[in-house]
């Protein structure tokens, strides 16, 4: 991608986490100061490829047992990143057609791709806002989430690779708790979240890249992000490497190369 592609608000002259992770997950909606960024990243961590592909799987999975198994038919998805097909309500929507999404992320980039995220079924709804996790009232009073969820029924809070850049002085947990508090009991938080339980050293480097690039992050122990479903009843089976959380094959790659802690909970 070139800079002539970018809008007004798009910073190119910095490297920034959605379009580094749109190089992991070898998307082309990047730009030449991200690549650099991210493969700085692939060489003091080359598990960073399968951890980002592995986290999408998650999120597909994820999705589909929600949807099959506990009954949910909507989606708040937050740190949604640059579309990458399937996305989330495509996943949804192959399993239940009437499915609604709304999808948030507080990178303009994703704004400007975001009518791909909004190609939904004819039976279902979805939409994109522009907010900030870090403001969880501002995003739960949107106008546009108020349109397509009902939030007297069942939604499912979908935090995938996200809690990560929320540092411990930003209330990553309030913040949580806020959104978990808008929503029904019956509805479900899936969360992913990098971790250095597995290198210390290595994600230490990679804490490193990130915060040096002006990104700062927080990379969490599998007990600080096992928090985060406090009160919630987890599903089985419980929180685990993403490639162990009910595997469609054989998981091939190991734990460090992950290093993806994964979790689904419902709000009792
Ligand atoms: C690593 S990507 C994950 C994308 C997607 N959720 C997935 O798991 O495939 C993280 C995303 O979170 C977004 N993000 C980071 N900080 C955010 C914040 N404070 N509020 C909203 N989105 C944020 C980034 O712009 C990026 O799109």
């Amino acid at each position: 991608m070139t800079n002539t592609h970018a809008a007004r608000d798009i910073d190119t002259s910095r490297p920034h986490s959605a379009r580094m992770y749109d190089y992991y997950l070898g998307g082309k909606d990047h730009f030449e100061v991200d690549k650099k960024a991210a493969e700085t990243v692939a060489a003091a961590y080359p598990g960073i490829f399968v951890c980002a592909r592995e986290n999408r799987a998650f999120m597909h999975r994820a999705t589909r047992v929600l949807a099959q198994e506990h009954g949910i038919r909507q989606w708040l998805d937050i740190g949604t990143g640059i579309p990458t097909e399937p996305n989330l309500h495509q996943v949804a929507q192959s399993v239940v057609p009437e499915a609604r999404v709304v999808y948030a992320d507080n990178d303009p980039l994703v704004l400007k791709y975001a009518e791909r995220l909004m190609r939904s079924t004819p039976q279902g709804r979805t939409t994109y806002i522009e907010a900030d996790v870090n403001d969880p009232d501002t995003l739960l009073s949107a106008p546009e989430l108020g349109e397509v969820l009902d939030l007297d029924r069942p939604v499912a809070l979908s935090l995938n690779a996200l809690m990560h850049f929320v540092t411990d002085a930003q209330d990553p947990y309030g913040i949580v708790d806020r959104l978990l508090s808008a929503l029904p009991s019956g509805s479900a938080l899936a969360l992913s979240h990098c971790t250095p339980d597995f290198d210390p050293a290595t994600w230490q480097k990679v804490t490193d890249i990130y915060t040096g690039a002006g990104t700062p992050v927080r990379f969490r122990s599998r007990e600080d992000v096992a928090r985060f479903f406090d009160g919630l009843h987890l599903l089985d089976p419980g929180i685990t490497v993403g490639h162990r959380w009910r595997p469609d094959g054989v998981p091939a790659a190991t734990d460090a190369e992950v290093s993806l802690w994964t979790g689904v909970g419902i709000k009792p």
